[in-house]
C-alpha cells in the first residue's frame, strides 16, 4: 500500500532488528533481540531499554532463536505501523512454540496507546511497556518471567532518562542519536504522539554535554539532536531558575565540543524555529545546515482544522527567513494528503506551497486516522480512500520532480563530506552526507570512515550524488 513515500536510505531501518557495536560484545548469561519501528526517538529508547538491560545481564542478539527476550518496540502514528507491528507478533507465535520460556513484550507508542488492551487482543504478549516506563523493565521482567502479565505505561512529567548511556545498536560508529526532550504538548488535530508520549519535558543540557562529548570521544564524528519538537526546547536549573537554556544555547554548547563535530537537529515546528537558531547555525560551520520544517498543508483552512497554529503565508516567510540567513540549507517537510474535509482547492494550495519552498526531501503519508485525536473526536474522516491515495500520487510526483532539479543543481560543486561507510553497492566505494543531508559515494581511494573530505560531484541519480574525491577536508 502507497502509505509513505520517503528517501533517505536511513528510513529503511523499520524492523531492523539491532546488533551490538564491538566494544558492547561480551558474554551475557541471557540475551534479548529488539525490533524498533517508527521515529528515530524510538530507535534510540532502544537503546536506552539496552542500556538498562545491560545492567541486568542481557546482551543484544540478532538471532530471534538464541534470545529469551523479543522486545517489539512499536510505533502508532498511522494505522499502518500498528498492522505490521500484529503481523510480527503473529510470526513471533512460532518462535515461542518452539521455546515456550521466550517472553515477549510489546514496548513504546502502541503499548501506550492500547495499554493493559493490548494483552487482551495478543494472547502472545506477556508484557506491554509504556516510553516513559522502562526503568521498570526489569521488575517487569520477573513478574513476567512468574507467568504473570505485566503492564507499566504510567506516563511521567519529568523522565528524560539523562542519566542513561544509551548502549549504540546497530551503530555505524560516525553518527548517533541524541535525545533532548521528550514528550509533545502541541495536539496537531491528527496526532496521537501527544497521548503516546505524553507532556513534553526538556532533559538537562548537561547530561546532553556530557553524551555527545563522550560520543566524539569515542570517535563519532555526528550527533543527531532529537525532539518532536525541538525549538521548544527549554530547561530550567531545578536548583537555580535564574539558569535557562534555549535550543539556541545548547546548540551552541554542543557545536563548541569540536569543530570536528557535526551537528544536526530534527524536528522543527514552523511556528516555533526563531532567528536565533538560524544565527547560530550561520555561525558554526559543524552546525548542518539542513532543517527538517514539516508543512502538513498548504491550505489555511486544513491548517486550522490540523490545529497547527501557522498559516501558509506564516509558512513561506520562514521558508524565505531560512535561504536569507542560510543561502545553501537545505529544507525537507512532511505532507499529510487527504485530511479531513480537504477539498481539491485545499490540496492545490498544498501543491503551490510545495513548489514554493522546493523542498530537497519530503515525507509524504495520506491520513490515517487515529482513535483519540482531536481530529477522530471532532472532524469526520471523509476523503475517500482513492482521492486520498490519488493526492499523495500527485504530490510524489511534484515533489519527485524538484528533488531531482535539487540534485541536479549540486552537480559541478565541491562539498564537505563526512563518510560514513562502504557503499551498499560496491566496496570499492564510500558513502556519507553532505552537510545539507544528500548521500553522496564516490571512489575509496584511501579514504576511511569517520573522514571529512572535499568532494566533486559529477553527477545524481534522484537520491544520490555522484562524485570524486579531491582531498581532506
Ligand atoms: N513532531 C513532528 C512529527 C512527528 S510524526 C512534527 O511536528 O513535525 C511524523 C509525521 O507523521 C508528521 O509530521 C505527519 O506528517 C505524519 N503524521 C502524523 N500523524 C499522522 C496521521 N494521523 N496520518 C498521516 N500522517 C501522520
Ligand atoms: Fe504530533 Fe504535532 Fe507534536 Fe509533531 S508537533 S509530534 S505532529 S502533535
Ligand atoms: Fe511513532 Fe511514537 Fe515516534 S507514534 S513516530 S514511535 S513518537
Amino acid at each position: 500500500m502507497l502509505d509513505q513515500v520517503t528517501k533517505v536510505h536511513d528510513e529503511n531501518r523499520q524492523g531492523e532488528a539491532y546488533a551490538p557495536e564491538a566494544a558492547d560484545i561480551q558474554t551475557y548469561t541471557k540475551k534479548f533481540y529488539i525490533e524498533s519501528y517508527g521515529c528515530q526517538m524510538n530507535f534510540n529508547d532502544s537503546e536506552i531499554v539496552a542500556s538498562i538491560l545491560k545492567e541486568e545481564g542481557f546482551g543484544p542478539t540478532r538471532n530471534v532463536e538464541e534470545a529469551s527476550l523479543v522486545l517489539l518496540n512499536t510505533c502508532s502514528i498511522r494505522e499502518k505501523a500498528e498492522t505490521t507491528v500484529r503481523k510480527r507478533l503473529t510470526e513471533f507465535q512460532k518462535v515461542k512454540q518452539r521455546n515456550p520460556e521466550l517472553l515477549v513484550g510489546v514496548l513504546g507508542c502502541m503499548a501506550e496507546r492500547l495499554k493493559a488492551k493490548l494483552l487482551e487482543e495478543e494472547k502472545l504478549v506477556d508484557m506491554v511497556v509504556g516510553p516513559d516506563a522502562y526503568r521498570t523493565l526489569p521488575a517487569l521482567i520477573e513478574e513476567a518471567e512468574t507467568g504473570q502479565k505485566a503492564v507499566n505505561v504510567l506516563l511521567s512529567r519529568e523522565e528524560t532518562y539523562d542519566d542513561i548511556s544509551p548502549v549504540r545498536l546497530d551503530s555505524n560508529g560516525v553518527t548517533a542519536f541524541v535525545s533532548i526532550m521528550r514528550g509533545c504538548n502541541n495536539m496537531c488535530s491528527f496526532c496521537v504522539v501527544p497521548f503516546t508520549r505524553g507532556r513534553e519535558r526538556s532533559r538537562d543540557y548537561r547530561s546532553i554535554l556530557q553524551e555527545a562529548t563522550d560520543l566524539f570521544q569515542r570517535g563519532y564524528r555526528e550527533v543527531t539532536l532529537l525532539g518532536q519538537n525541538v525549538d521548544s526546547y527549554y530547561w530550567v536549573n531545578p536548583v537555580n531558575d535564574a539558569e535557562t537554556v534555549t535550543f539556541a544555547n545548547l546548540m551552541e554548547k554542543v557545536a563548541q565540543i569540536s569543530p570536528l563535530l557535526r551537528v544536526r537537529f530534527s524536528t522543527s515546528h514552523p511556528k516555533d524555529i526563531t532567528d536565533e537558531v538560524l544565527h547560530v547555525m550561520a555561525k558554526y560551520e559543524n552546525i548542518c545546515n539542513y532543517i527538517h520544517l514539516p508543512v502538513q498543508s498548504g491550505s489555511n483552512r486544513i491548517l486550522q482544522l490540523m490545529n497547527r497554529t501557522y498559516t501558509r503565508e506564516w509558512y513561506m516567510k520562514k521558508v524565505d527567513r531560512i535561504r536569507e540567513i542560510l543561502p545553501d540549507c537545505g529544507i525537507s517537510t512532511d505532507v499529510i494528503t487527504g485530511f479531513c474535509t480537504e477539498t481539491e482547492e485545499d490540496h492545490q494550495d498544498t501543491m503551490e506551497v510545495m513548489a514554493y519552498s522546493r523542498y530537497d526531501l519530503a515525507y509524504m503519508f495520506f491520513y490515517s486516522e487515529r482513535p483519540g485525536t482531536l481530529a477522530a473526536r471532532r472532524y469526520q474522516d471523509d476523503v475517500p480512500d482513492d482521492v486520498k491515495k490519488r493526492r499523495l500520487a500527485e504530490v510524489v510526483e511534484l515533489h519527485r520532480g524538484q528533488s531531482l532539479a535539487s540534485m541536479q543543481q549540486d552537480v559541478g560543486k565541491t562539498f564537505k563530506v563526512l563518510v560514513e561507510g562502504t557503499s551498499k553497492r560496491s566496496e570499492d566505494q564510500l558513502f556519507g552526507r553532505t552537510g545539507h543531508n544528500k548521500v553522496i559515494v564516490f571512489p575509496k581511494e584511501n579514504y576511511k570512515k569517520c573522514d571529512y573530505v572535499w568532494v566533486k560531484v559529477d553527477s545524481c541519480t534522484s537520491g544520490t550524488l555522484i562524485g570524486t574525491a579531491t582531498g581532506m577536508a
